[in-house]
Parts: C-alpha cells; structure tokens; sequence
C-alpha cells in the first residue's frame, strides 16, 4: 500500500471524533496516520487523547495574538510543521483563516444537517426549530460558518423527550463512524469538487 496520507486534527474539546480518527489509524490498511493534533486552547481531554497515543501536540491560543490575522499565521505554520496531506477540524470551534485555508485541504464536521442549523450550538438550534430529523455533515471547510461544499451526511432521529444532551450524543454516535470512513476514503482514493459538488475517488 502507498505512503499512509499525513492527517493533522484540530480539536477544542473532548475530542471523541479525535479518538476515533487514532482508532481507526491503527490499522495500516485504513491509509492515514495522524501526524499532529492542533488546539486553540489547553486543558482539554482531546490534548489528552493524542498525548495519550503518543502524537505530538501544538496550542495557539487566540488571546496570545494582537490580531487574528497573526493567529491565522501562526496556527497555519504550526500546521505545516507537521506536512498534512490533510487537516482535518474535530470539534474546533474557530473559523480558519486564508493561511490555512489557502494551504491544505481542510475537512470539518458539523452536528446537523448542514445548510440547516449552522454556527455552535446546531443541536440546540434543530431542537428549538422541532425538527423530526437531524444530523451530521462533514465538510470541506472555506472562510464561512459551516459553508464549505458538503462531502457527507447522515441522518439521526429526533425522540420525543430528547435534550440537546441526549440528541448531541446519538449525533456524535453516527457523526464519529461518518467523519473516519470519510476521511478514510478521501485518504485513499481522492476527491473533486465540481461546483459545490464533492466526489470521493478519481
Ligand atoms: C462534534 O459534534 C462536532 O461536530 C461539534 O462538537 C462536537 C465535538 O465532539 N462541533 P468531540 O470533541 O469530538 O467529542
């Protein structure tokens, strides 16, 4: 099998989807290794996780920057430090700015049915809106709030009585299988994007 494809994640929390990236990449044949996890903040359990699996880690903390011009460069020559072929946002809740965007492909995962209930909080969002229906998208990430071309998604029922607790972790559930299998497959056989129209495979 050819060279494993460089993954860098980028987490700001408990990084479950993190996890299961480092799971997946145990096994040769999935084709990734994750190279380097990325934070914008200390102290959280998705540092842990990568500490834990002994890939090395990096934190540029926006209050560190006068601008948010100079954290978008420091962040992206963090990022090129470690080569990616791919970067990929597991729970980061920045938007990334041009140096990274212009530099790497960049996936994202989003926890709704995306155009639908983007920003932080589309669990809460979809819950309030009465949807019977939700979901999650990943993404490749542009310069907007969960705007970039849509790679995948899958859907997830709502219950009668679920919180945005309960909902957000049946998500999470899907979410995490969705976000490896199509890391996995853009690793292995590529991508286009036609439009807004992303193809996995040549
Ligand atoms: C995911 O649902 C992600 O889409 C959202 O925050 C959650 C991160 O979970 N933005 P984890 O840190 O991977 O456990």
């Amino acid at each position: 099998m050819s060279k494993a494809g460089r993954l860098v994640v980028l987490v700001s929390g408990s990084g479950t989807n993190l996890q299961a990236l480092l799971d997946a990449t145990a096994d040769p044949s999935y084709g990734a290794a994750v190279v380097a996890v990325g934070a914008d903040r200390e102290g959280i359990e998705g540092l842990a996780r990568a500490e834990r699996a002994g890939v090395p880690t990096f934190v540029e903390r926006l209050k560190d920057h006068p601008t948010r011009a100079g954290w978008d460069a420091a962040l992206a020559a963090r990022i090129a430090e470690h080569k990616p072929d791919l970067v990929v946002c597991a729970g980061f809740m920045k938007i990334l700015g041009a140096p990274t965007l212009e530099a790497f492909p960049v996936v994202n995962t989003h926890p709704a049915l995306l155009p639908s209930f983007p920003g932080a909080h589309g669990v809460r969002d979809a819950l309030a809106h009465g949807v019977k229906v939700t979901g999650c998208t990943v993404m490749l990430a542009d310069a907007g709030v969960d705007t970039g071309p849509i790679i995948a998604q899958e859907a997830v029922r709502v219950f009668d009585g679920d919180d945005e607790a309960s909902l957000h972790e049946r998500i999470k559930t899907v979410e995490r299988g969705l976000l490896v299998d199509t890391v996995g497959r853009m690793v292995r056989e590529g991508w286009t994007v036609t439009g807004r129209t992303v193809r996995i495979g040549k």
